[in-house]
């Protein structure tokens, strides 16, 4: 199985301005957009697009990625923002229980942490402990279908979550399931038309 390891992250973003874009998922809006602001975890979340747009809404917001340099640019842009004090920044694997700074939150955010299943489950298992009772938790993934009728993502079937496989990690974690589908995203690359396959998870704490 081909991983990405840190140092091959680090790359990656210090190659250039902004790896990702500047505004966040479309599902994380479309989920998150009516929950009160509290304190977010968002667990891989690279430079902070989503994030940003919770602390932008009020949220206290910590990221935890294994890539210092990610942090480095998501704190730099949240302090260009206006939004230092409510950013914070943790270099952690998300595979490993972590102490999370903002813990207990409110919600726990995962977007495209592509990697093996159990990696995946051990990470849902972290973030959920360092969320309070009752709070809930986004995630969103490429789908295992995207290697066949999506674009972009990595081309490795096992880095792409099937349902039942988030479903698995999900009892293992002690989450109730709100909602788990496949949804469409549709999108512009090098200026042709694009559609991912892609998995949005919500659901909440036990
Ligand atoms: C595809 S990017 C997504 C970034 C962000 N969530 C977003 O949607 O813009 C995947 C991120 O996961 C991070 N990552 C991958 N494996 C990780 C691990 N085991 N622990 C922590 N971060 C990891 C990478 O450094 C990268 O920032």
């Amino acid at each position: 199985m081909t991983t990405m390891s840190p140092d091959d992250w680090d790359a990656r973003y210090a190659a250039t301005g902004n790896v990702w874009s500047i505004t966040p998922n479309e599902f994380v809006v479309e989920f998150l957009r009516d929950l009160p602001a509290g304190k977010v975890i968002d667990l891989a979340g690279g430079e902070g697009r989503n994030a940003l747009w919770l602390a932008a809404r009020g949220w206290q917001a910590e990221v935890a990625d294994f890539s210092q340099v990610a942090l480095d640019k998501f704190i730099a842009r949240a302090a260009a923002e206006g939004l230092g004090e409510q950013c914070f920044a943790t270099l952690a694997d998300a595979t490993h229980p972590t102490e999370y700074k903002l813990a207990p939150a409110d919600l726990g955010l995962i977007a495209y942490l592509q990697i093996d299943p159990a990696g995946l489950s051990d990470a849902i298992v972290s973030l959920t402990a360092a969320l309070a009772p009752g709070a809930t938790l986004f995630g969103v993934w490429h789908e295992r279908e995207n290697l066949t009728r999506g674009f972009g993502g990595p081309q490795v079937p096992e880095m792409l979550p099937t349902m039942d496989e988030l479903t698995a990690a999900c009892e293992r974690a002690g989450l109730r399931i709100r909602t788990l589908e496949v949804r469409e995203r549709h999108f512009e690359n090098a200026g042709v038309s694009r559609v991912g396959i892609d998995v949005v998870l919500l659901a909440e704490r036990e």
